[in-house]
């Protein structure tokens, strides 16, 4: 016979958004592209933009200083911190160790996980298992990315969709059986790495000279390709945990989808039969922010009041990797 599993559950939520905004209109002065076609093939009216001198660590400090105070608790409380992000301030050491040092976390054990747009899940189930082995009591789970630093700003394709934030919450134990974190449904294939990535900076394609030039920096998506991918790989992934864990869609009451584009999130709306005003979208104003972008809405979910005690909450991403998943939480 095995035991109920403890409940871990989210103590608290926080996140980070640049001041600057940069709009539509802003971006069709730097590349051949109009409001009209950004808005109608992605719903981004504009996003946010890092100052050049504030780095990943600095936003994701700022987004799990709010969580901790959301949690109230103190530097000392924090036994483990994770940040998911692709865009980490410096190859190593982690960003994590610097969101450490930033917020003065004494006790934590401190890494980062690299799953692109779908960073934040892996990040979650990851902090889930650790704090539910029993050798940590409160872990910072954040995502947060400086997208801003790896957009080839000449590139029409993909320098519109992109933005700059930080999410974090904290988990620990729970109280209520039943309640929090009740599992995740992660995958991965790397057979299409090469559809959404960054050729350069790591050993196949070392910083060059050449490198620089040829643009090996930037990040690189076949868009048409991620956009059929997106909407496959979410679908099945809703429907596995929803089977796995026995729940029907007419359960769920808040969908937390991967703010990439609103056509992924309304094709996902009709094929699993969810209506939209159930998904929380807030892409229009951040855009694609990555393994921010998942922490960022739900922290304004929670702000803006769209959650309640007891709601049924599915968290939705893919990524590059391929990476995918979903989560399912019973809201405390
Ligand atoms: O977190 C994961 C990150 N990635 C994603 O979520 C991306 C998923 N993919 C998408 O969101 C969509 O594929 C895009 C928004 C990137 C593109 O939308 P689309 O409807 O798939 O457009 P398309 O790539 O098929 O391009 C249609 C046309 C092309 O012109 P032609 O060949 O039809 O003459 C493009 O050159 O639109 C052109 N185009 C643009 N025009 C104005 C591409 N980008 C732009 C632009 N402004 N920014």
């Amino acid at each position: 016979m095995t035991s109920e599993p403890l409940p871990i559950t989210i103590k608290g939520t926080g996140s980070y958004a640049p001041e600057k905004v940069l709009t539509n209109d802003d971006i069709s002065k730097l590349v051949d592209t109009s409001d009209e076609w950004i808005l109608s093939r992605s719903g981004i009216k504009e996003r946010r933009i890092a100052a050049k001198n504030e780095t990943c660590s600095d936003m994701a400090a700022k987004a799990g200083l709010a969580a901790m105070k959301a949690a109230n608790l103190s530097p000392e409380d924090i036994d483990l911190v994770i940040v998911a992000t692709i865009t980490p301030d410096k190859p190593f050491p982690s960003t994590a160790c610097l969101t450490q040092h930033k917020l003065g976390l004494p006790n934590a054990v401190c890494f980062d996980i690299e799953a692109a747009c779908s960073g934040f899940l892996f990040a979650l189930e990851t902090g889930v298992a650790l704090v539910r082995s029993g050798n940590y009591r409160h872990a910072l789970i954040i995502g947060s990315e400086k997208m801003s630093s790896i957009i080839d700003w000449t590139d029409r394709t993909t320098c519109v969709l992109f933005g700059d934030s930080a999410g974090a919450v904290i988990i620990g134990e729970g109280s209520i059986p039943g309640t929090g974190f009740l599992g995740a449904n992660l995958s991965s294939d790397g057979a299409s790495s090469d559809i959404l990535h960054v050729p350069g900076g790591g050993s196949l394609i070392p910083p060059s000279a050449d490198s620089v030039a040829s643009g090996q920096h930037f990040l690189k998506m076949k868009g048409r390709e991620v956009f059929k991918f997106a909407v496959r790989s979410m679908e099945q992934s809703a429907i596995d945990i929803l089977k796995q864990y026995n729940f029907t869609t007419k359960q769920i009451d808040v969908v937390i989808p991967h703010q990439a584009n609103l056509r992924i999130i309304e094709l996902l709306s009709s094929k699993l039969e969810l209506p939209m005003e159930k998904f929380f979208i807030n892409l229009d104003r951040y855009g694609n922010t990555s393994s921010a972008s998942i922490p960022l809405a739900l922290d304004e979910a929670v702000q803006a009041k769209k959650i309640k005690s007891n709601d049924l909450i599915l968290m939705l991403a893919f990524g590059g990797g391929l990476t995918w998943g979903s989560a399912l939480i019973r809201w405390p």
